[in-house]
């Protein structure tokens, strides 16, 4: 867990509280459960999207799809076709290594992982690390497949190096890994006793055994592994006054929003979190925030609360997103990487996040709203604007805007090295997130 002095903990409790959630979340799915059993503990009621709902005003309810996205909000005390919902989207998933279905590689006598490569990670910070495994398993019992979360309980594989004396120009053109060759993390000595494909289903059986866990290999059927980091979060600088740890990207607005949702209480307007796996390979998936899963969930909830045909294009055209996904922090190294006027300083609040072609989805009057809320709170507030010689990366909040027609706003807390293994912020802009976020859920957003 994380490593973390009384100093640190009085000084930037929201961001010692991140660092613990993010170390219990290597995977979409673990963060998805870390989530399900705060909204239990705060008194949220689960949904089933198979089920009928009976839904009260002012109370809390969540709902996942397929373990890893997830959506809770808390009813307002008015019909959404009055006061409309106060909306929160953030990902749940961050670039990485992902298991292949037939894995093991032999080369002499060492055996390889063959992973695939999810989003886009910046592969050389993969090296080096002491790589942990983590994912969901599908196997098959008594009753049938059942899904199950899974995490080794010790780091198993390793990219290791190639030394200086045989890479000699790793220093001037950086370190290059074939994607296909030389990707593949060493897993371990070979084993003879065992057809290759078997053996990694033995290999997980029995990590999980030394951990206490009962599994049989003949059971897996299938899996989505990946490969994570497996040192700790921590605070460091001389004041602990930043923040590393893997998946900042984009778990730090999950944990902010989540946070802020479960501190507000019941208004008249509805509160929601929309989580969603899939940002980082484009989101077009059944689950992802381009799927039908918070429109649907919109329309349901409309549905069990209103008997008017209206009502919700009525509540989205009184409705407010803020898609929340992490900014481009200055670094004094890589200056003309910026663009000079807008330079964004962790620790120096939320960012707000614009690009004229709408890879963002913030305009005018979205900025001067969550803008206001920062003033309103006592938060600074920045604004991250993209080199026009560089092409922009972009989130969820153009795809939740453009599906549901509703006004929406970019932002993120500043952050360095987004992709890497081994991400890094700062200690103080959790908190700040964290606040605006909260005042965002317990006011009515002004309609212009
Ligand atoms: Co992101």
């Amino acid at each position: 867990m994380s490593q973390t002095t009384n100093r640190e903990a009085t000084l930037y409790p929201e961001a010692q509280a991140l660092l613990g959630f993010i170390d219990r979340s290597p995977t979409p799915w673990h963060a998805t459960a870390e989530m399900v059993s705060r909204l239990t503990n705060a008194g949220f009621s689960p949904l089933d999207e198979r089920e009928r709902w009976s839904l009260q005003p002012g109370n809390g309810y969540f709902l996942i799809r397929d373990g890893s996205s997830l959506i809770a909000f808390r009813l307002g005390q008015e019909r959404p076709s009055s006061c409309g919902f106060n909306m929160i989207g953030a990902h749940t998933d961050s670039p990485g290594l992902r298991v292949k279905p037939n894995p093991l590689q032999r080369k002499q006598s060492l055996t390889r992982l063959g992973v695939e490569i999810y989003g886009g990670p910046i592969l050389a910070t993969f090296s080096d690390r002491d790589l942990a495994l983590a994912g969901r398993l599908v196997v098959r019992g008594n009753e049938g497949l059942t899904t199950r979360l899974i995490r080794l309980p010790r780091p198993i594989a390793r990219i290791p190096n190639l030394a200086i004396h045989m890479n000699r120009e790793v220093n001037t053109k950086g370190l290059v890994l074939d994607r296909q060759d030389q990707l593949p993390p060493l897993l371990g000595a070979v084993s003879e006793e065992l057809p290759l494909q078997n053996e990694f289903r033995q290999l997980l059986a029995d990590q999980l055994r030394e951990d206490g866990e009962t599994l049989d290999a003949q059971e897996i059927v299938s899996w989505e592994l990946l490969l994570f980091d497996s040192q700790p979060g921590q605070f460091y600088g001389p004041q602990g006054e930043f923040i590393a740890n893997g998946q900042l990207d984009n778990l730090a607005s999950c944990d902010a929003s989540l946070t802020a949702l479960i501190r507000s209480s019941a208004q008249s307007h509805t509160q929601l979190c929309g989580f969603f796996d899939h940002e980082e390979v484009g989101s077009e998936s059944h689950k992802g925030a381009a799927g039908s899963f918070l429109a649907d969930t919109l329309k349901r909830i409309c549905e069990q609360l209103e008997d008017n045909p209206s009502s919700l294009h009525q509540a989205l055209a009184k409705s407010f997103m803020i898609s929340a996904d992490m900014a481009h922090a200055w670094n004094p190294a890589f200056a003309s990487a910026y663009d000079a006027d807008h330079p964004v300083q962790v620790n120096g609040g939320p960012a707000i996040k614009i690009n004229a072609s709408q890879r963002y989805s913030s305009e005018a009057v979205s900025q001067a709203l969550f803008s206001d809320w920062c003033a309103q709170v006592g938060v600074p507030v920045q604004h991250y604007v993209h080199r026009n010689d560089l092409p922009c990366g972009s989130t969820i909040g153009p795809i939740t805007a453009a599906a549901l027609g509703v006004r929406s706003v970019d932002v993120g807390n500043p952050m360095w090295s987004m992709h890497s293994a081994r991400e890094s912020a700062g200690a103080a802009d959790h908190g700040m997130m964290i606040a605006v976020m909260n005042h965002f859920f317990d006011n009515p957003v002004t309609q212009l």
